[in-house]
């Protein structure tokens, strides 16, 4: 297995299949463009635990998703993406860059979900960027963004059945997609508490602001939501 890259918190490995991608979830943990960092044992499981959770699910409710298998505690095998340089981000509920960048409110509730691109650069910590932008600086065509849109807000209609059943808010969450093989855009990455916002009922924070903010140990935190999706057996 030759390491193709690593990231901030997965590392991607060939296999033997040009079409396929080993990637390992590391125990690192990165917030602000890596300015603050740590590594919890376990974290990488759960993450992988909780994002094969959610992919299956998304799988089992028409997304091309990109899980082929999960190899083990750690390590899924997935179909290997041409991943569009950006990231999608979905809003329910105001948190983050929005209350700062806007002045909402934080735990403001929106009307309708709020859709948000962002150029996929560390070097100028991927800003939002608009349609245009997207299309000029050829990281995607208006026609694929508008499926990219059909698909996040089908995505987040569906995470926001999932966790309604246990209790959690999706608060908003990043995703990225690729082109698969046979040309169809597919979801990649990870789904967890490092690329969402879950609050529980009383608006405690169940995800990687415990980590961004010092708020509280993200492994115990991490867990919790492990176990509240486990316990829906799906
Ligand atoms: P980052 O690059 O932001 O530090 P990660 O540590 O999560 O992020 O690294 C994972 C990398 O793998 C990301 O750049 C992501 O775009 C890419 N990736 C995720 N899924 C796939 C896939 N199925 N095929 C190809 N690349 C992928
Ligand atoms: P933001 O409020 O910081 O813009 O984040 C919006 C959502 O995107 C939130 O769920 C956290 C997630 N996110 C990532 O997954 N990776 C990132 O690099 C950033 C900045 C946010
Ligand atoms: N993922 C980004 C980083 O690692 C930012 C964040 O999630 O806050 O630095």
């Amino acid at each position: 297995m030759n390491k193709l890259y690593e990231g901030k918190s997965k590392i991607c490995y060939s296999t033997e299949s040009k079409n396929e991608l080993q990637i390992f979830f590391k125990n690192d943990v990165t917030a602000f463009n890596s300015l603050k960092k740590a590594t919890y044992e376990s974290k990488g499981v759960l993450t992988a635990k909780i994002s094969n959770i959610i992919f299956k699910y998304l799988k089992n409710n028409g997304i091309n998703t990109h899980l082929i298998k999960v190899l083990d505690d750690q390590n899924v095998l997935v179909k290997k993406l041409e991943m569009f340089r950006i990231e999608i981000i979905i809003r329910n509920i105001a948190a983050g860059s929005i209350v700062k960048r806007l002045g909402i409110e934080q735990a403001t509730v929106f009307e309708r979900p709020i859709f948000e691109i962002c150029y996929k650069n560390d070097e100028f910590s991927d800003p939002l960027i608009n349609d245009d932008h997207c299309v000029v600086l050829g990281l995607s065509s208006q026609e694929q963004l508008n499926e990219i849109k059909k698909i996040t807000h089908k995505i987040n209609k569906l995470l926001l059945d999932l966790f309604k059943k246990v209790d959690i808010k999706v608060v908003d969450f990043k995703i990225e997609l690729g082109l698969d093989a046979d040309n169809n855009i597919c979801l990649g990455d990870e789904i967890s508490p490092d690329t969402c916002r879950f609050w529980d009922k009383n608006n405690r924070k169940l995800d990687k602001d415990c980590f961004r903010e010092d708020l509280e140990d993200i492994t115990a935190i991490y867990l919790i939501i492990l176990e509240k999706l486990e316990s829906l057996n799906i």
